[in-house]
């Protein structure tokens, strides 16, 4: 994937320096005026406040008393946490984040309007004790539609460690247990296409192996039959994105005297070969027990 870039060469914002790192802008975002000015913005990545001297970033980087997202720590395992930020009382917070998120994303468009939006935001504790934030995403409050996720976005240098599965598992997770089905909200970047396609096809696979033994006990006489709406209730998935995993995995039987389908598995072990090479990355995996949540309505 080549990120189709906005800028000519001296148009706006071309790195931001965040975590000692200047990291290669895709995008341009609506900063203030003044700042997009600026080929480096600087950016405090404990509490967010961005400038565009290297001076003035320097200086508060001593004194910033911020370690953590401002927000309740809602899950914890090992040196990973997410925080959930309510865009209400963190108007200034949630604006920085949409901003830097605009600077990877495309088809962005919210930046000010933060207040119905609650923020989901993923950091790695550094041996300091200090949270380094690694990504992001927000979740519409109220959604009409079936939307568990607005955005999201992983920083650049946190990249294909899988940490975009992380926080869409994490997603899925609150979804059940509010007793809902959820979707990301479309369109879908590029990326994102990519990291949810792996991610339904990989979660299907998942929920199938857990259902295996089921399955196989019911070939020998018990009426067990793997539905949609099963894997929907386990998985938290909108159906149609279950199916979206099945016909990757080419699951899916067309019933020739009907119009319906059913779930046919002939080969258990491709499922499992799946899951087998994704555990084999070493990835770092949501543990549902850690969440410490309660859904708000
Ligand atoms: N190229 C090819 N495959 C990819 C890519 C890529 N650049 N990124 C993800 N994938 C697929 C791969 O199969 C990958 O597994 P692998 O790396 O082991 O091969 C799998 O998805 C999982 O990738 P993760 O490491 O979990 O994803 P990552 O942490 O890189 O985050 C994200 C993905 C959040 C989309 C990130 O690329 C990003 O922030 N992009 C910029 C912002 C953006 O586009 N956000 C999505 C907008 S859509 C929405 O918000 C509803
Ligand atoms: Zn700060």
């Amino acid at each position: 994937i080549t990120n189709i870039s906005e800028f000519t060469s001296s148009d706006g914002i071309q790195y931001v320096y965040l975590d000692d790192r200047e990291i290669k802008t895709w995008f341009r975002s609506p900063f203030p005026p003044h700042l997009n000015r600026n080929k480096l913005l600087f950016v405090c990545q404990h509490c967010l406040r961005y400038t565009g001297s290297r001076y003035a970033h320097t200086r508060h980087r001593v004194k910033c008393p911020v370690t953590f997202p401002p927000g309740n720590e809602v899950y914890r395992d090992g040196i990973l946490s997410i925080w959930e930020v309510d865009g209400r009382e963190q108007v200034r917070y949630c604006r920085a984040l949409c901003l830097l998120a605009r600077l990877f994303l495309h088809s962005k468009t919210l930046y000010y309007d933060v207040e119905p939006f609650i923020f989901y935001v993923l950091t790695e504790r550094a041996a300091d004790g200090k949270c380094r934030l690694v990504g992001y995403f927000s979740q519409e409050k109220l959604s009409a539609a079936d939307y568990n996720l607005s955005c999201i976005l992983v920083l650049p240098t946190y990249q294909r460690r899988g940490y975009g599965h992380f926080l869409i598992d994490f997603s899925y997770l609150l979804s059940r247990r509010s007793f809902k089905w959820g979707t990301p909200e479309k369109p879908l970047s590029d990326l994102g296409l990519l990291s949810y396609r792996s991610f339904w096809t990989l979660k299907v696979c998942q929920t199938l192996q857990m259902l295996k033994p089921l399955a196989e006990r019911a070939d020998d006489g018990d009426d067990f039959n793997i539905t949609l709406e099963l894997l929907a209730n386990l998985t938290g998935m909108l159906p149609v994105d279950i199916v979206f995993g099945l016909e990757q995995l080419q699951l899916l039987y067309h019933k020739p005297t009907s119009h319906k389908y059913s779930i046919r598995i002939n080969d258990w072990q491709i499922i499992d070969s799946i899951v087998d090479r994704w555990n084999a990355k070493g990835y770092a995996t949501l543990d549902p027990t850690k969440l410490l949540w309660k859904p708000m309505i």
